[in-house]
């Protein structure tokens, strides 16, 4: 099945300099990103985007880290490309993380994870309008 999923480089992945290094995981999979944005999420983009975590005790927390620096807001499309992308992630926290996952790989921390990726169809609608307008997704036959 062909989908579109919103996949985040947090702040730290950002400050950290692990842009390229994760980027390249997504296009040596084949994936195909049609958008890509460098921003500072704002406390009430992270309301939305966080919208089922709001009222757990982690929130402020979560809220502080997202908007603390930029992060790296990327569309990206492929054959079952949701399920795809949460298994090149790997569990939430680093240290449960399968090693060869980017937060297996990369991450020991449950908050701080580098990269967050939608869970579901309905979950990637709704994300990818908090961060992209239609107008903004590109259109291109990859060669490959
Ligand atoms: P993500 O998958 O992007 O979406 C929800 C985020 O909440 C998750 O990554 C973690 O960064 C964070 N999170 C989830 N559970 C906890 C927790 N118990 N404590 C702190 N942060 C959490």
């Amino acid at each position: 099945l062909m989908q579109r999923t919103l996949v985040l480089l947090k702040p730290d992945a950002v400050q950290r300099r692990l842009m390229g290094q994760l980027i390249a995981r997504f296009e040596a999979k084949g994936l195909n990103i049609v958008a890509m944005k460098m921003l500072k999420v704002t406390p009430e983009m992270a309301k939305k985007h966080y919208a089922e975590h709001v009222e757990k005790p982690f929130y402020p927390s979560l809220e502080s880290f997202i908007t603390s620096a930029p992060i790296v807001a990327m569309a990206i499309d492929g054959l079952d490309v949701i399920k795809v992308v949460r298994d090149m992630l790997g569990a939430t926290s680093g240290l449960n993380a399968a090693a060869g996952t980017i937060r297996g790989d990369f991450s020991s921390s449950r908050q701080m994870n580098l990269v967050h990726a939608s869970d579901g169809a309905e979950a990637a609608k709704r994300e990818l309008k908090i961060y992209f307008d239609d107008s903004e997704f590109c259109r291109y036959e990859p060669v490959l």
